[in-house]
């Protein structure tokens, strides 16, 4: 994918003549779900949520810096990155699941890490009908390959949350419990 972007700013360097380069059609190096690019800085960012309970996993959510910029009530800012990272929850030999000290599952082993990510115009790139705003969808391992994923499910799970929580199933709960302003 880096490539591809990288031969998509030459072409409009190129075409421009040294011009200031202007997005204009929304597939010009606008990645695609599964195309994004692994953040492998991810847990330096600010925390969005961590310890999420599922019956059967523990998730740990973040946000880059652009994102946590953004104002409770507005959408997420191009630039905006959201991480989740799926950890597995310990068994015990009976199979059934561990519990902590807290009543909370306990974490082991990362199992994969998903990704939302804006950009301007990307949402041009969603199939027809699961264009979930500007975001782009991929998942991944814990080592940052890529996982084959139907990407049609990730939108079709996210686009019920609409434009007033920009597709995001956690915005209320995060702008609730966010300890910093911008
Ligand atoms: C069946 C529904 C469903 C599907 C399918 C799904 N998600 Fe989610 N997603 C959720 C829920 C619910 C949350 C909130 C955290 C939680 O409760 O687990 C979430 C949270 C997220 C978050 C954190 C931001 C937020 O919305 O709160 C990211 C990033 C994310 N999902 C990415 C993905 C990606 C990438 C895929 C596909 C590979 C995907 N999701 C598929 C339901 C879904």
């Amino acid at each position: 994918m880096r490539q591809i972007l990288l031969a998509g700013v030459m072409l409009s360097i190129v075409g421009c003549g040294g011009m200031a380069i202007t997005p204009t059609a929304p597939s010009d190096g606008a990645p695609q779900d599964g195309e994004l690019a692994f953040p492998f800085d991810y847990k330096s960012f600010p925390t969005f949520l961590h310890g999420i309970q599922k019956p059967n996993a523990v998730r740990d959510l973040y946000i880059n810096q652009r994102g946590a910029e953004t104002q409770k009530g507005a959408a997420f800012a191009n630039g905006s990155i959201l991480v989740m990272e799926i950890h597995n929850a310990k068994k015990n030999t009976d199979d059934t699941y561990v519990k902590g000290h807290d009543g909370n599952l306990v974490k082991d082993g990362l199992a994969k890490i998903f990704v939302m990510q804006k950009g301007e115009r990307w949402g041009n790139n969603a199939p027809e009908g699961l264009k979930n705003g500007d975001w782009m969808y991929s998942a991944f391992k814990p080592n940052g390959d890529r996982l084959d994923i139907g990407y049609e499910k990730c939108r079709s799970c996210h686009i019920p949350l609409g434009e007033s929580k920009d597709y995001v199933h956690r915005y209320d709960e995060y702008f609730m419990k966010r300890v910093h302003s911008y």
